[in-house]
């Protein structure tokens, strides 16, 4: 086994070491994909997936520090699970202390890149111990481990990218080069200015949302959490059915999470005797709530881009049902003074994405409590998403929600009730 630093290694002139020239143009050209996307879950997955292209790794995770704890945050494995599946190894939740009893702690404490030529077989001496829980779990075998931190360049370290086995040509798994790390090195410089700009974004909608909070307690972050995700998987699941392209279910992935997570902004506008009244409303008081859809589609009346698109289209008719019984229904203008609700939409004149958040946000209030019912059982609720496909709900919808219901249940165990806001973020 070796451990060594680029430096330790001598690198200078290998045959392994790769054409700088050729690699600052391939990292160039990745840098202007990562540029363009906004949710922190979409850009973590891109990064890892050029991170293991660059290096030809089979398999990869990264961690985030939030809170002064890496949390795990990302995994991709191919031989496990290809790049493009739904899987609930996303949603796995490991925090790790940044100290040196941990491979992934000991690089974000030291900041120094790692190589490991066989994370079954340390140098004596080394201060952490290879955690092999997952390969235990999963039967897979980790050889070589590639770590490095991820710097911005105003010197803040903001998480760690480890990939794991390199393959050669004929596949099986070899052990990466010290060219290997001096690339990764680079392109997680690169990349960490790139996640640094997602978490800045993710905190602000944290912060929208946390307002709606104040009003209306049943609106938490987690609750927005929750539903982003549902609704981002729900759809990913659903695309692989219709058979849409990698890059197009990549690119609304990325804006469907933020967009759904802004479902109920609206009810800001809503008045505080009805947002916050505990028995069931009254048909005025009802009457005005259904409001909070047009309020909410109304933030986003300056459209300047898809997600905003998105967000407009999610708020205004997520409580729109697929027999046409929903609300607000069909209105010419929502922008007018005081627009009339109108007939409820019905199946697809219904927007996909609110017909995804529509489920998603029916589910996650009917399996938590809250102040006026407790939580419903799994089985009572599964039975009433069944029941209601074809009336409430897009039966395609409910078909790719009940086919990767064990991420469900991973993403409502990552964010549920009780843990901190802190671990929001990833
Ligand atoms: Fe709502
Ligand atoms: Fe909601």
């Amino acid at each position: 086994m070796t451990l060594n630093s680029p430096s330790q290694r001598g690198n200078s002139g290998s045959k392994d070491v790769h054409n700088d020239t050729d690699n600052r143009t391939q990292i160039l050209q990745v840098m202007e994909k990562l540029a363009q996307i906004k949710d922190v879950h979409a850009l973590l997955a891109e990064v890892l997936l050029q991170a293991r292209r660059l290096t030809r790794a089979d398999a990869g995770s990264i961690y985030l520090i939030e809170n002064n704890v890496l949390n795990f945050s990302y995994i991709h494995n191919d031989t496990l699970f290809g790049a493009a599946e739904v899987n609930r190894y996303l949603y796995a939740s490991h925090p790790l202390a940044i100290d040196n009893h941990s491979l992934a702690g000991y690089v974000a404490s030291t900041g120094k890149p790692l190589l490991l030529d066989d994370a079954y077989h340390l140098a004596p001496g080394m201060p952490f111990t290879f955690n092999n829980s997952f390969d235990r779990l999963s039967g897979y075998r980790t050889h070589s481990i590639l770590a490095a931190p991820l710097v911005t360049s105003s010197n803040k370290t903001v998480g760690v990218m480890q990939i794991i086995n390199p393959l050669n040509e004929a596949q099986q798994p070899s052990t990466f080069t010290p060219g290997d790390l001096l690339l990764l090195k680079h392109f997680a410089n690169n990349a960490a200015a790139a996640i640094e700009r997602a978490i800045l974004t993710r905190e602000i909608i944290m912060r929208m949302i946390r307002m709606c909070e104040l009003r209306d307690p049943k609106e938490t972050g987690l609750h927005a959490n929750r539903v982003g995700a549902y609704a981002a998987e729900v759809y990913h699941q659903w695309s692989l059915k219709q058979g849409i392209s990698d890059d197009e279910i990549k690119q609304k992935k990325d804006s469907l999470r933020i967009a759904a997570m802004l479902h109920d902004l609206g009810k800001m506008a809503i008045p505080d005797r009805i947002l916050q009244k505990p028995d069931r409303l009254n048909a005025e008081e009802f009457r005005i709530m259904q409001y909070h859809t047009i309020h909410g589609a109304r933030l986003f009346r300056n459209q300047e881009s898809d997600l905003d698109v998105l967000s407009a289209e999610i708020a205004l008719n997520h409580h729109e049902k697929w027999d046409g019984t929903g609300y607000p229904g069909k209105i010419e203008d929502i922008y007018q003074d005081h627009p009339r609700l109108g007939q409820g939409k019905q199946g697809e004149e219904i927007p996909l994405a609110a017909r995804i958040v529509a489920l998603a946000d029916v589910y996650d209030a009917l399996v938590s409590q809250r102040v006026y019912k407790g939580a419903w059982s799994e089985i009572t609720t599964l039975g009433y998403i069944k029941n209601q496909s074809g009336k409430r709900f897009d039966p395609q919808v409910v078909d790719a929600f009940l086919a990767i219901y064990d991420v469900i249940t991973a993403i409502r165990d990552k964010y549920q009730e009780g843990r901190s806001p802190s671990s929001l973020v990833t």
